[in-house]
């Protein structure tokens, strides 16, 4: 038996690593990927808008949205019925100083149950407020316009698209942290930076014209919402 090392033989590829049929697959495969694209060809600004375009959407998307169910399935005069169905929802789970996200009419509608500390904030900051006391009808059935706008003190019910250009703002429901010393929670438009209150009360110096809307709702019980009707309508 010789020592020589070119006397062994290389090992033998594994038979599927040959094949050619998989080598012909894998082709067209490689040639369409999106590495080939000539980047050149891409319009940058409609690029852009889509993605912020998409952010907008996609924030309300992405929160655990409740929809009607079925709604694909139906006829077109059921799925108008339904996408304009008032919404009920169990927030019997919903604990104090946070919030969850329900679609009504497409879209979102943020559910807040505030703390006591986060309700009593709200009388505190009424001068920095563009219109603290809600004197603009259009944005919140009459039984809610109050100190809290709300029904219930510690729940707030608010359509989460702001009133500049339609994003759907980001919960900061803390106080401080990256909002600086003096936020004692609320929600921040990243669009073009509207500040919003616990009640949805727009911050002046904010693009945002008006505050956030409050639709019509109810309570059919303790812990149930009905989003979409006013008592006097149900
Ligand atoms: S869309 Fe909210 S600040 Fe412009």
């Amino acid at each position: 038996m010789s020592d020589k090392p070119n006397d062994k033989k290389p090992p033998r590829k594994p038979r599927a690593a040959v094949n050619k049929a998989d080598s012909e697959i894998s082709k067209p495969v490689q040639s369409e990927s999106p590495l080939s694209f000539d980047t050149s060809a891409v319009d940058v600004e409609k690029r852009k808008f889509i993605t912020i375009a998409t952010a907008c959407v996609g924030a309300a998307g992405a929160l655990g949205i409740m929809a009607p169910p079925f709604v694909g399935s139906m006829a077109p005069s059921e799925r108008a019925k339904a996408a304009g169905a008032p919404v009920e929802v169990d927030i019997s789970k919903l604990e104090a100083g946070s919030m969850m996200t329900v679609e009504w009419r497409g879209k979102p509608v943020w559910i807040i149950k505030r703390t006591p500390e986060q309700t009593a904030e709200l009388a505190k900051h009424n001068d920095s407020l563009s219109d603290p006391n809600c004197d603009v009808t259009s944005q919140q059935p009459a039984y809610c316009k109050n100190a809290s706008r709300s029904i219930k003190q510690d729940i707030a019910v608010i359509i989460g698209i702001c009133t500049h250009l339609g994003c759907s703002p980001s919960a900061k429901m803390q106080k401080g942290g990256d909002m600086g010393d003096a936020w004692t929670g609320g929600f921040f438009c990243p669009c073009h930076g509207s500040k919003f209150d616990l009640a949805g009360r727009v911050f002046k110096g904010s693009p945002a014209p008006t505050n956030l809307v409050v639709p019509p709702h109810q309570y059919l019980t303790d812990t149930t919402l009905l989003i979409g009707v006013d008592k006097a309508e149900a």
